[in-house]
């Protein structure tokens, strides 16, 4: 019998205790029965946390795209794979059915390789959330080209900066992207970034918004005449399974982003295995991320993961508030969807509206609700269960990140019953560990400490593109033998996780991960600027929101405050993407630092959250007269 579905906590915890105390067996078995493969695999795992290196299912072949498309088309051939609704609800959502998919995607490898694009070379996307953009990931996969999308909301500058980490020989954009009434000029963020980019030379642009744009002659093409030409099959290119697959970049504590390289096999396996598992997802279900496929949740469980389990996946183009507050529910009822996954922030936002949003449809198909990108505070689990949900659909509270690939720490629907605030239960094969600041594991229940994992998992980052140095060092170094996560974790009495939030130097707005450096070092670029300490502060919806200490060099001083509130704002808008615009901004004659000049942000997150009751021992610090000053003049 196969373990693939979970169904009750009974099975969770032999499984489990199956997976931890086996391991490759356990990864062997599921990876055997359930994906299709040109050659079995050598070794199920070798690993060196020194080096650190992992490799699962090492000497094995297969192509992604035909576990996520060919091997369904027998029996699923006219089901819909992706359900894209548009921005607009006056426009038809588009039924995209296995069998078309399979040629879309053949279609545009085809074009991909017309353009020079062979096996091992990067590819960046950067589309809204259109067919085109879900098309162009597995088009990579299809030929062995190994993917970067960048959220088509990060700036040119940002996404220059990931274009050139990689060294992407094709680009594929958009003339503009709808959301919600407005529309975004993405073509020319584009050509604004390649200015600085000496990799791309090829520009494929998807008309969307039928725009007036630029082509730069020998650089650019529209996508379509292309696509019209182009062979409507293409044989997989025939990868092993530690190929990369994809470079996703995630925000670090410097200021350059990092890219997280996934590999084909074990990213594969475990993102199918637990879309089915944490969704309980069946045939004929319609599921429903709302996440951008510019984010790792996009890619593991909008793209790959439901694909790979010959699943209906939803893709959103829009915004929740377009044209009104219902339009989430408003999808729901009209697509009967039954697994729908969100973030915190977005249920916060929803919430604040009113009811009749909700009341006005019918949501009964909805079966399991999820949430992942940041802790959910219990007013807000509360508010979805009752009014979205119910109280008939378990909630998922998945933790996981960029770097994890898949779902980590989450209850299974009907197994693990639920508590808010609570991730609750690790997945089969995922072994956490709590570590005090001495490297000591924290053994027993009632214990919080820094959240590590202790054994490899298949869907692990496998290295820093580039930068493998910078891969220790983050993940590696802070504990022996161990990953480390970056988040702090409590276990209550029966074993239960809670995340309590990053330990380090990123803040998660509105369920984005920003590191605080990139923000100060735009900042620092304002000539007016000396110096900058961002933190993050607790907000109502979007979780955190960044504050900014912000010190002037003198010419600066005699300026309009909030001007130079404003010019900030736009530098980091432009440089990184207006989802790191700083909600508010304090001037000051000093940061606190350390006798070795690192600035305090223990003491400046206090003073911004407006928790200064306990601020600790300030009297070692270099310059223990500026605490009193900052806090006098604290933005509230
Ligand atoms: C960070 C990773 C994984 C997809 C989205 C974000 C936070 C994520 C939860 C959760 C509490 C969560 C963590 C994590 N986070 N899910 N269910 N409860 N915190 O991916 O951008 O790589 O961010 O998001 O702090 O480390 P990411």
């Amino acid at each position: 019998m196969s373990n693939y579905h979970i169904k009750h906590l009974e099975e969770y915890f032999q499984v489990y205790r199956k997976s931890v105390r086996n391991p490759e067996s356990y990864w062997e078995e599921i990876a055997e029965e359930h994906f299709m493969w040109h050659k079995r695999w050598d070794n199920v795992l070798s690993y060196d946390f020194e080096k650190p290196e992992f490799k699962w299912f090492e000497g094995a072949k297969l192509n992604i795209t035909e576990n996520c498309i060919d091997r369904h088309l027998r029996t699923r051939g006219d089901k819909t794979a992706i359900l894209f609704e548009p921005n607009n609800p006056d426009e038809e959502a588009q039924h995209i059915s296995y069998n078309e998919l399979h040629e879309r995607v053949a279609k545009m490898a085809n074009v991909f390789k017309s353009q020079g694009v062979k096996k091992g070379d990067r590819v960046c996307i950067y589309l809204p959330m259109i067919p085109e953009l879900a098309v162009s990931v597995l088009a990579c996969a299809r030929i062995g080209a190994i993917h970067s999308v960048v959220f088509a909301g990060f700036s040119s500058s940002a996404l220059a900066t990931r274009i050139n980490d990689s060294d992407c020989k094709l680009v594929i954009t958009s003339d503009g992207s709808f959301r919600g009434s407005k529309t975004i000029d993405l073509k020319g963020i584009v050509d604004e970034g390649l200015k600085k980019c000496d990799s791309v030379e090829t520009v494929l642009v998807v008309n969307r918004i039928n725009a007036e744009i630029e082509m730069k002659e020998g650089r650019d093409q529209w996508l379509q005449p292309l696509l019209e030409k182009a062979e409507t099959t293409c044989a997989p290119e025939i990868m092993d399974a530690e190929d990369p697959l994809f470079i996703l970049y995630t925000s670090g504590s410097t200021g350059t982003p990092k890219g997280m390289v996934h590999t084909t096999a074990g990213y594969m396996v475990y993102s199918a295995f637990t879309f089915k598992n944490v969704f309980q997802y069946r045939e004929d279900d319609v599921y429903w991320c709302t996440a951008d496929i510019g984010w790792i949740t996009g890619h593991s469980y909008i793209v790959y993961g439901p694909l790979a389990n010959g699943a209906t996946t939803v893709m959103f183009e829009g915004v929740p508030s377009y044209p009104d507050y219902g339009r989430f529910w408003e999808i729901v009822e009209k697509h009967k969807v039954t697994q729908f996954y969100t973030a915190p922030t977005a249920i916060r936002a929803l919430a604040k509206e009113n009811l009749e949003h909700v009341e006005k449809y019918d949501l009964t198909s909805l079966k399991v609700l999820g949430t992942v990108g940041e802790p959910i505070n219990e007013e807000a689990w509360h508010w979805y269960d009752e009014n979205i949900g119910k109280k008939k659909c378990p909630i998922v509270d998945t933790w996981w990140q960029t770097e994890t690939g898949g779902i980590m720490i989450s209850p299974i629907p009907y197994s693990t019953p639920a508590i808010p605030t609570f991730a609750t239960l690790p997945l089969p094969g995922i072994q956490p560990a709590l570590m005090d600041e001495e490297g000591n594991e924290i053994k027993g229940n009632q214990v919080d400490g820094r959240l590590c994992i202790k054994f490899p998992w298949p869907s692990m980052a496998r290295t820093i593109w580039g930068n493998h140095q910078r891969y220790k060092d983050t993940y590696f170094s802070a504990f022996k033998n161990m990953y480390f996560t970056g988040d702090g974790a409590l276990r209550d009495s029966v074993g239960y996780y809670r995340i309590t939030g990053r330990v380090d130097d990123v803040v998660i707005v509105s369920g984005h991960n920003l590191g605080t450096a990139p923000i100060e070092d735009a900042i620092n670029e304002h000539p007016a600027v000396a110096e900058s300490a961002i933190v993050g502060y607790p907000h109502e919806v979007k979780g955190n929101a960044l504050y900014g200490y912000v010190i002037l060099k003198e010419t600066g001083e005699s300026r309009n405050q909030d001007n130079l509130r404003k010019e900030i704002n736009q530098l980091i808008s432009d440089r990184i993407g207006p989802i790191a615009k700083l909600d508010k901004i304090q001037f000051t004659n000093g940061l606190p630092k350390t006798r070795s000049g690192k600035i305090m942000r223990r003491i400046l997150r206090k003073i911004a959250s407006n928790d200064t009751s306990n601020l600790g021992d300030t009297s070692t610090l270099l310059n223990p007269e500026i605490v009193q000053e900052v806090m006098d003049n604290v933005i509230k």
